[in-house]
């Protein structure tokens, strides 16, 4: 499997190392558009091949898109990330115009390839590169919802003062402040509800500070984080690669799931070699239902600004 990172800054080279030391892909491309930069990062990583015992051949490339050819998989984190005090929407200006480049370019050299969506406003940034190549659905994923959920389960884990292994949770939704939903009524240790061992209180507490997961990071690094968001993108790469038919949240294009059209938002998809296999209609409260709903409004509203 060739997997190709556009963007070789923070997350794009987390995301290519976790590919690397997981050893399931033969190569990885990454490239970028500041000069030596993307050669610079692939270097260094395979530096680590001999310490850290991975096969994976790493490249790094300066804007050439011919040496991307035949990905099978494509992540894109190219992009501004968010300072702190900013909103992930405050991206689409100059995001927008990298992402629908880049999506466009990748496809020229590989036509069969699998879109993983990165950068920011992630739902907004999906939706234009379904717009901007046409691909069939099923071809190009948001990731938001993984990295999301990881932040629910870390704080579920804080406030239950048990390791993250032991709880299960989900965030769906927008990936946003505002927009994340995560889905606390169902969220459970060892499938024993958590409202058994959680006051309301302290359940609204993990789900706020699930929502401001990101925001909380920016402002202690003074950037986005990468660990992480590397790991998340990492980790459906590998269920792509493998074809493990693994449950995530991803942002997909819905055509009347949820009750839901024409956006791209956070729903739970199975991920397999075909990338998304399906999408999941759990059954939500009403009230997780209209959070979804008002969540898909925002999302609806920074796509408007696409035109
Ligand atoms: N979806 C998520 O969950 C999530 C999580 C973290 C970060 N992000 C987003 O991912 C993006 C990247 O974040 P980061 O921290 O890695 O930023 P970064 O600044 O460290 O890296 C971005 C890289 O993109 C490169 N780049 C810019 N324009 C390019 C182009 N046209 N072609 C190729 N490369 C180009 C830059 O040179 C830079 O190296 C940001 O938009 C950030 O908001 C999303």
């Amino acid at each position: 499997m060739k997997v190709t990172v556009v963007g070789a800054g923070a997350v794009g080279a987390s995301c290519a190392e976790y590919i690397a030391i997981k050893n399931f892909a033969s190569e990885v491309t990454l490239i970028d558009i500041k000069e030596g930069f993307a050669e610079g990062k692939a270097m260094d990583l395979m530096q680590c091949a001999s310490l850290n015992g991975f096969d994976t051949k790493i490249t790094g490339v300066t804007n050439d898109y011919s040496k991307t050819a035949g990905s099978d998989v494509a992540v894109i984190t190219s992009g501004i990330p968010r300072k702190p005090g900013m909103t992930r929407e405050e991206l689409i200006g100059i995001n927008a115009g990298i992402v629908k480049s880049v999506s466009e370019n990748l496809i020229k050299y590989s036509p069969n390839v699998i879109i993983i969506v990165v950068s920011n406003p992630m739902d907004t940034m999906a939706y234009l590169a379904h717009k901007a190549t046409g691909l069939p659905k099923n071809r190009i994923i948001g990731m938001g919802g993984a990295l999301d959920s990881a932040r629910f389960k870390f704080r579920l884990a804080e406030a239950l003062g048990c390791p993250a292994s032991d709880v299960d949770g989900m965030v769906i939704g927008g990936h946003s402040d505002t927009g994340m939903v995560p889905l606390i009524g169902k969220a459970a240790r060892n499938s024993v509800k958590v409202s058994e061992f959680l006051s309301e209180e302290r359940m609204q507490q993990v789900v706020e500070d699930t929502k401001v997961g990101g925001a909380t990071l920016t402002k202690l690094l003074g950037t986005s984080a990468w660990y992480a968001p590397g790991a998340a993108v990492s980790a459906m790469v590998q269920a792509i690669a493998l074809d493990s038919q693994k449950m995530f949240p991803c942002s997909a294009l819905l055509e009347g799931e949820f009750g839901l059209n024409d956006i791209s938002i956070g729903v739970p998809c199975i991920i397999g070699k075909n990338g998304i296999e399906k999408i999941v209609e759990i059954e939500l409260s009403d009230a997780e239902i209209a959070k979804i709903k008002e969540s898909a409004e925002g999302v609806k509203k920074t796509n408007a600004l696409l035109d």
